[in-house]
């Protein structure tokens, strides 16, 4: 039996795509890095003070081997996920900006659009990988529903709190 390709798969699955998800995702524009940086600084809460004045962070989204990738909702910043690319490629920081984004899964959504970039930009990335606070069981828990296991621990020398690390094959 010989199967047909049809010929308008791909035309629906992008209407489906778009008719599901109100975001549209593209990557940071510089004139946007203030308003991330804080945004990132504020859903981090005291977890990113050790680390993360807004200069550092700023520094961390923009430039070279840094790739940042922002959702909009219409005109507005719904969150945004960040990763460098030294060495394997590493999500760095990903923020949701609101309950409602969160609940219609828009994290996962970031983790989807920053591996697909990942590919497009490093065709032979084989990992991602990521490290996170133990604590943070939102963000642990996302991770894993989207294919990141853990593969060891550390205690982090600055905050003294444990922290995982996770990594996914792509
Ligand atoms: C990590 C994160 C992206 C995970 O998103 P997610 O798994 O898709 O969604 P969550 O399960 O966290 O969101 C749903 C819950 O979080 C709340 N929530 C998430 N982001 C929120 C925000 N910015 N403002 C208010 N509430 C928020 C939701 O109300 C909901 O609450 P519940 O626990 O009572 O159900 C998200 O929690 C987040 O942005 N956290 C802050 C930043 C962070 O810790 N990033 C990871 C380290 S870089």
């Amino acid at each position: 039996m010989m199967l047909k390709r049809n010929p308008f798969s791909c035309n629906l699955t992008i209407i489906v795509e778009m008719t599901l998800s109100e975001f549209s995702f593209e990557p940071l524009r510089k004139r946007d890095r203030d308003a991330c940086a804080e945004m990132i600084i504020s859903t981090l809460g005291n977890e990113a003070k050790p680390y993360a004045d807004k200069n550092t962070v700023k520094k961390a989204l923009y430039g070279d081997k840094k790739v940042t990738l922002v959702a909009r909702r219409k005109e507005r910043i719904s969150g945004l996920i960040n990763g460098t690319l030294l060495g394997f490629p590493r999500i760095m920081f990903l923020t949701v900006a609101d309950e409602q984004s969160a609940r219609e899964g828009l994290g996962g959504m970031l983790i989807d659009q920053f591996v697909k970039e990942i590919k497009k930009i490093s065709p032979h990335a084989k990992l991602i990988l990521h490290n996170e606070f133990a604590d943070n069981f939102n963000a642990i828990g996302l991770y894993s529903v989207k294919g990141f296991k853990v593969t060891g621990f550390i205690k982090d020398p600055i905050t003294n709190r444990d922290v995982v690390f996770l990594e996914k094959s792509v």
